[in-house]
């Protein structure tokens, strides 16, 4: 079936697109999540295979229209829900063969100037990717200079925390921080003279406020969790990560919850430990985008594709995974 493509549709190019029809194999049909539906990239590509059913999930609404004209030329196969992908569980009714996360920001949100997620915008300081309970103008206008500091620190991984958030304090005893350029303009302030400029001073800062915003570390980790309690044995878990804090709590989570784990888990007795394994052998390789892509999609660079094969086991809830990332789950806790 032929669909139109709109402007919002063509500003984003999907990160990875074949090697995810690769590794979801969906020739022979299946039910597919698309737990991050964005431009919907993945969902119409899975759709053009004709026994395949979606169901696709957003917590941003700007989506809608696209998400809408899928729903109206796949009607009996496609379905959308503004929902974050951490309740999963209120949605799904049956287990799927393969569900995917291509994590963050689309290039509709980062390029959409008024939302304040990039640091070339002079707009709000808003940063929700949608069903948020705090703006980045609430974060950076009312957090106390301790609370800003963790979480420029833990969740923007900036050496240079303590000074901004210093900064940041300082300059809105004068006046409230609204728009995204003025706090550029604090951070570069804060940041050493011989800062080495590989990267944008503000990324870091933006990152961590943007994922404080959003709660994107629990919403990782929940979302990974009921994702692999709603798969079928031999089904898939697919995961795009663009920085390290996601790599690395989603390469823990295949890594220790596999065939290849070596020691048991120290959450459960002894003789249950040999049961508490999700994944069949996870071989632990990290699939990037090839430079073919690169050249034409240079947001993609940072993308890390991961997969996992759920295995026959019962579902036990791996509260190891929480334990080991508390420090990011605690941080994303600090309000106010
Ligand atoms: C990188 S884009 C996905 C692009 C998509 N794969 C495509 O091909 O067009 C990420 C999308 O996930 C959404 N998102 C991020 N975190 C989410 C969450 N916790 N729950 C639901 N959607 C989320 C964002 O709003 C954004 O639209």
């Amino acid at each position: 079936m032929k669909t139109q493509t709109s402007s919002l549709e063509l500003s984003h190019f999907p990160v990875m697109l074949s090697e995810i029809i690769e590794i979801c194999n969906p020739s022979k049909g299946g039910f597919f999540i698309d737990c991050t539906f964005g431009g919907g990239g993945y969902s119409k590509a899975l759709l053009k295979f004709p026994r395949t059913r979606v169901i696709a999930l957003d917590r941003d609404m700007s989506v809608k229209s696209i998400a809408t004209n899928l729903e109206k030329n796949f009607k009996n196969r496609f379905k959308f829900y503004q929902s974050k992908f951490s309740e999963l569980s209120k949605i799904l009714k049956e287990n799927a063969d393969t569900i995917i996360f291509d994590l963050g920001l689309s290039s509709i949100q980062l390029n959409d100037l008024t939302r304040g997620f990039s640091f070339k915008s002079k707009d709000k300081l808003d940063m929700t990717m949608g069903l948020s309970n705090i703006s980045a103008q609430e974060a950076v206008n009312n957090l106390s200079e301790t609370n800003l500091k963790l979480i420029i620190k833990i969740l923007g991984e900036e050496r240079d925390a303590s000074r901004i958030a210093k900064n940041i304090v300082k300059a809105r005893l004068k006046k409230k921080i609204t728009k995204a350029d003025e706090l550029v303009q604090i951070i570069e302030k804060s940041k050493k003279k011989n800062y080495f400029k590989k990267i944008n001073p503000s990324t870091k800062t933006f990152q961590a406020l943007r994922i404080f915003v959003n709660k994107e570390i629990s919403e990782l980790i929940n979302g990974i969790i009921c994702a692999t309690k709603f798969l079928k044995p031999g089904g898939k878990i697919i995961i795009v990560s663009f920085h390290s804090i996601e790599d690395k709590i989603v390469k823990y989570f295949f890594n220790n919850f596999s065939m290849n784990k070596s020691k048991p888990s120290r959450y459960l007795p002894e003789n249950e430990s040999d049961n508490f394994v999700l994944f069949e052998k996870y071989t632990n390789k990290i699939i990037k985008p090839t430079t073919r892509e690169l050249r034409v999609n240079n947001p993609s660079r940072s993308a890390k594709l991961r997969f996992a094969v759920r295995n026959k086991n019962k579902f036990i809830y791996p509260h190891e995974l929480i334990q080991k990332f508390s420090k990011y789950l605690d941080t994303e806790r600090l309000y106010v």
